[in-house]
């Protein structure tokens, strides 16, 4: 159990790979607040780990807005004692054509996954430092890294959390407070699985690997950055893609 007695804070925790963190963390023994738009799925969530024994709160926010976030932030405080872990994975897409692209589309999609992540870090960085340390992981993407037709606004919000990742890490190092990110690559959820099927298979066809990735083997290698065993990483951007991208 190697994160007793630690509280964790997993946005789009409901499902997916936000879920599978949540439960991989909670595994070993941090207590989780599952923290997601999606009220109702996130008390279904919750009861499922509770029902493992595991110990999980259920929040409903809106990450891109600054005053929600800020309010869960501080009910969790209040209700969990403290924050030792935060992980910023809510995300959406709204693919197309650049061309195409309606700035509503492209606001969006920066909104929640790259303004969310700095409502979070911000609203939770100020009791992470008056504990003096914290780990805080932001799930980007390969897109991020490698752009994508089709994608131009997801590929940038990704690549922004790799900026924000870095600064953040520079900024509150000599406060013992660790920032990294993790960077999927094809992995199989419902975010996925609405591709289309020709689309699925040109991805893996650029996996070494040869096979799509799990949510639980992203919530492995989160596990690894806000554990004891990467305490010497910050800044550091973990690609988990099956070697898609080397
Ligand atoms: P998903 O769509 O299955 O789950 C996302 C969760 O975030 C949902 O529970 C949703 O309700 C929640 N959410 C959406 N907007 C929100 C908001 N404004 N405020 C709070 N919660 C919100 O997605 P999936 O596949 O689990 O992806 C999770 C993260 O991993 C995302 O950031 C995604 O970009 C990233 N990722 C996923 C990959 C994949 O292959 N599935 C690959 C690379 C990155």
């Amino acid at each position: 159990m190697i994160l007793k007695d630690q509280v964790a804070l997993i946005t789009g925790a409901a499902r997916g790979i936000g879920k599978a963190i949540a439960a991989r963390l909670a595994r070993e023994g941090a207590s989780v607040a599952i923290i997601d738009i999606d009220g109702e799925q996130a008390r279904k969530t919750a009861l499922e780990l509770e029902c493992e024994l595991l110990r999980a709160v259920p929040y409903t926010c809106d990450v891109a807005d600054p005053g929600e976030a800020n309010k869960v932030v501080k009910k969790v405080v209040s209700d969990l004692e403290r924050i030792d872990i935060l992980v910023n994975n809510a995300g959406i897409t709204r693919d197309g054509l650049l061309m195409r692209m309606k700035p509503e589309e492209w606001d969006l999609v920066f909104a929640v996954n790259l303004k969310g992540a700095f409502n979070f870090i911000r609203s939770a960085c100020r009791q992470m430092l008056k504990q003096r340390a914290g780990a805080i992981v932001n799930i980007s993407s390969v897109i991020g890294l490698i752009g994508n037709a089709g994608q131009a606004n997801y590929s940038a919000s990704k690549a922004g959390l790799l900026g924000l990742t870095k600064s953040a890490a520079k900024e509150f190092a000599p406060r013992g407070i660790r920032v990294n990110a993790v960077a999927p690559g094809f992995i199989e959820t419902e975010m996925t699985a609405v591709l289309p099927e020709e689309a699925k298979q040109g991805w893996l066809a650029s996996v070494p690997l040869n096979r799509a990735g799990s949510m639980e083997e992203v919530a492995s290698a989160v596990l690894f950055l806000v554990g004891p065993d990467s305490e010497y990483i910050t800044g550091q951007v973990l690609q988990v893609d099956g070697g898609m991208i080397m």
